[in-house]
């Protein structure tokens, strides 16, 4: 059985046959309506489960639709609306339950321990659809609208990150191993990187370097990537944070010291890390970025079924 909670316990080869299959359906269903289905039907009588325990709009839909266009249904659940951890229902009971009921689970969580709870109990697979400490679904889609736009493997070019140390920042270094990119990361020096991860870090320091400078962080760089610098587990001083952040807002100076034809992306939803003319400017292709989500979540939906070619 294959979970997709990771990047980093995902092969390579398996990581590229997503991306591969992906963009072979998209150009497939070019002249498809939204809710028709893929030809052969690959996920005929399936039926994903999504639980959400925090809010979500990108990740919902398009895991509903790539379901859908797979030929399978979805079933989407608030996870304060089941007996989950209240009741007297433990997780393994759940994960049973909706192993009974359901042939995949897809889980937004602010608990990566609840994660590797449901991986034991469950007897199907789980996709992890956001955690505190990843967001692998966004990463790999985001990998996949960087090749598209660019017109070349991933590996050719010069990614940077400005912004906090958090989910997707955790999986876009992950990627950037498997897919061997150099990454540039922006942030200020408290806002580093855990230890943990920079001692994995270490081992890839010809790839990964931490910069506490914007520009020079984003310096040559063929992608800018950023995110909010609050994130839904966020618990600490919201206020003293953005202040540190100041100085790492994206604006048309910074997007300047990157390559000429540098994209900018950010997976949404934003804060204030980025100017408005930047967001919704020529360098910025964010809402492409959020279709690729449905290519993406197709192909990792095949990988996680066994159904991948
Ligand atoms: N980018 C992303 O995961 O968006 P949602 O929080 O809306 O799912
Ligand atoms: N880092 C953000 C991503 C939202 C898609 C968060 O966890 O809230």
């Amino acid at each position: 059985m294959k979970h997709f909670i990771n990047l980093k316990d995902i092969s390579k080869t398996d990581l590229r046959k997503i991306i591969t299959d992906a963009k072979r359906r998209k150009n497939l269903r070019k002249k498809l309506n939204t809710l028709e289905i893929d030809k052969g039907s690959p996920l005929k009588g399936k039926m994903l489960v999504q639980m959400f325990e925090k809010a979500s709009s990108r990740t919902r839909i398009s895991f509903y639709l790539a379901i859908k266009q797979l030929g399978g249904g979805t079933l989407t659940l608030r996870s304060n609306e089941l007996h989950l951890g209240q009741g007297g229902e433990s997780i393994a009971d759940t994960a049973k339950i909706l192993s009974t009921y359901g042939d995949g689970f897809m889980f937004r969580t602010d608990s990566d321990k609840k994660v590797e709870i449901f991986k034991k109990y469950l007897t199907i697979p789980i996709i992890n659809g956001l955690s505190p400490s990843s967001h692998p679904t966004q990463v790999l889609s985001d990998i996949f609208t960087v090749e598209e736009i660019k017109k070349k493997p991933i590996s050719k070019l010069k990614i940077c990150w400005i912004g906090d140390s958090n989910n997707v920042l955790s999986s876009l270094i992950e990627a950037s191993v498997k897919f061997s990119f150099k990454l540039n990361i922006g942030c200020p020096k408290k806002y580093e990187p855990t230890n943990h991860i920079k001692s994995w870090i270490k081992k890839y320091s010809k790839i990964i370097d931490i910069y506490n400078d914007p520009k020079k962080a984003a310096k040559g760089a063929d992608v800018i990537f950023s995110d909010k610098v609050i994130s839904m587990h966020d618990k600490g001083n919201k206020k003293k944070k953005i202040q540190f952040f100041k100085k790492f807002k994206i604006n048309k100076k910074l997007i300047n010291s990157a390559k000429k034809n540098c994209i900018f992306l950010h997976c949404l939803p934003r804060g204030n890390e980025v100017d408005e003319e930047v967001f919704l400017g020529k360098n910025s292709h964010v809402w492409q970025q959020a279709l690729n989500r449905v290519h993406v979540q197709k192909s990792i939906l095949l990988y996680c079924f066994g159904k991948l070619r």
